[in-house]
């Protein structure tokens, strides 16, 4: 693809200050003073959301004949990330500096500053590292680090009430209070058995949704006769305990993921064009469904030694956000690593039987999968445009949160009434529409073109005497007069 083309994208602030400003998004508990890096939709957030996945599903489900769909439970069984390697493996390298108390992820800090992947180093080869090339930081600039620990990347949750690790901690700090400095062994049994009812009870807030597919993927293959090959999408919430969220709803703690994995039989379907197909699939949705221009994505193949462990090709789209091209769409080569896993750890028979054959397999399998957070943001990118009159959100019709806004010409006259009559009918039958009396004429079509509403219906004198209203084009600002009874034309298709 031609980088020498692209259109500098919006910074990062005037998309944040935009979409706090309008109500796509708010900061998480801020009455309360927040919760670091969480964030709400909206009312038009919400519905740009929801069009995003009903833009999803219709490209990947429903269009298609060999798509099923799943919505597991946040919450699963502990063994399911054992099987999965999250337990074992899903942290990042934790590094504190001691002077401003930042925190970062160590591998970041040290690629930035020194240009050197540890990746497979050992702690102690890494914190040698940093001492050796008196790394600073890049916050404060001291030269003060607290050794580099792992922190796994898993929220998780304890249905133990009784036994939880702050009860046992005020426990022990009670008997110290009080002078009992000393345990004795039955103490400390008494503590270990309590740790290890703890642990037992221990959930984990799914950190992907994919997972579950594959637990649920016998049971998908009962119920629906499900034959190779075949795909199941889920969309749903995970949770990264991320060491540095950044960048507005780029990278989140509680984020939404859009994860589809498709099962085949590598001896009868060609691993390579089916991944080729899924990415065509993958780049034809954000240009022909969301209308992205195919300028602003580039393809990225991670190079082998980088690749996770599971993985035996990855390629991302990189989006042209303002802070660089960055991930946007994982596409991965699975191989039959996770329902052998599964197999495996849950002693269950995960294999396929080939209907005509008979023949017995664990089907292969690859998985495209985009956080929903990152593609609201990467839309946000794509359609804001700071024109010089004003401000647009050119959303495409499909993703637009209101497709029609209802604004009567003045409030006097019956007008409003008017507006309001029609507005209540076009809700009841359906159509995304919103109402605005407030302010000039003018201002009114600014907000809503703001809003992305690509149709402004102007409610004016005229309209009691023949039923017909003015039309105004977001796009070419042009107005024309059309028929009520045509509205609903408008709303719901577009022109
Ligand atoms: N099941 C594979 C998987 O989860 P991943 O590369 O870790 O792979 C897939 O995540 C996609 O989820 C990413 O391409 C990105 O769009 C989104 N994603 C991952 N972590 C995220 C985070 N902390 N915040 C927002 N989106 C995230």
């Amino acid at each position: 693809m031609d980088k020498n083309n692209l259109v500098d994208p919006i910074n990062l602030k005037t998309i944040v200050d935009f979409a706090l400003r309008k109500g796509f998004v708010y900061p998480g508990s801020e009455i309360y003073g927040g919760l670091a890096n969480t964030w709400d939709f909206g009312p038009k957030g919400v519905l740009l959301k929801e069009n995003l996945k009903q833009a999803w599903k219709q490209h990947f489900v429903y269009q298609r004949t060999d798509m099923l769909e799943l919505d597991a439970g946040i919450l699963a069984n502990q063994k399911v990330w054992e099987a999965s390697g999250h337990v074992s493996a899903f942290a990042d390298l934790l590094l504190d500096c001691k002077e401003c108390k930042s925190r970062f992820r160590a591998d970041n800090v040290i690629e930035d500053q020194l240009e050197i992947d540890v990746e497979g180093w050992n702690l102690e080869k890494i914190d040698n590292l940093i001492s050796g090339k008196k790394m600073t930081c890049p916050k404060c600039g001291a030269k003060n680090w607290t050794k580099v620990r792992f922190m796994s990347g898993m929220f998780e949750t304890n249905r133990d009430k009784i036994n939880n690790s702050v009860n046992i901690l005020t426990e022990i700090l009670g008997k110290i209070k009080n002078g009992e400095i000393y345990l004795n062994s039955e103490d400390i049994k008494n503590l270990q058995d309590k740790l290890e009812t703890q642990e037992q009870n221990r959930i984990y807030l799914r950190p992907e949704t994919c997972q579950a597919i594959f637990v649920q993927f016998k049971n998908i293959l009962n119920t629906e006769r499900a034959r190779l090959p075949f795909g199941i999408a889920q969309i749903g919430k995970s949770f990264r305990n991320e060491i540095t969220p950044k960048d507005f709803i780029f990278r989140v703690i509680e984020l939404e993921q859009m994860e589809i994995e498709y099962f085949f039989d590598p001896e009868k379907d060609n691993w390579e064009t089916l991944f080729d197909q899924l990415l065509e699939t993958m780049q034809t949705f954000l240009t022909q469904k969301l209308g992205f221009n195919e300028k602003n994505f580039i393809l990225f193949e991670h190079p082998s030694e980088k690749r996770s462990h599971y993985s035996k090709k990855t390629v991302d789209i990189l989006y042209n956000f303002s802070f660089g091209f960055k991930e946007l769409w994982g596409l991965a080569y699975r191989t039959d690593y996770d329902l052998t896993q599964h197999s495996k750890f849950s002693s269950q028979d995960l294999s396929y039987s080939d209907p005509q054959t008979g023949k017995k397999l664990i089907p292969h399998v690859i998985e495209p999968s985009v956080g929903l957070d990152r593609l609201f943001l990467a839309t946000l990118f794509e359609f804001l445009e700071d024109q010089e009159t004003r401000i647009v959100l050119k959303l495409p019709f499909n993703l637009a949160p209101y497709k029609l806004a209802i604004l009567p010409l003045m409030k006097k006259d019956g007008l409003k009434e008017k507006a309001e009559k029609i507005y209540t009918l076009l809700r009841k039958k359906g159509v995304k529409c919103d109402f605005d009396d407030t302010g000039s004429i003018g201002k009114r079509y600014r907000r809503q073109d703001e809003n992305g509403t690509p149709f402004c219906v102007c409610v004016d004198y005229q309209t009691l005497q023949d039923e017909t209203v003015t039309i105004r084009n977001r796009d070419t600002m042009e107005q024309k007069r059309v028929s009520i009874d045509d509205l609903e034309k408008y709303g719901t298709v577009g022109n």
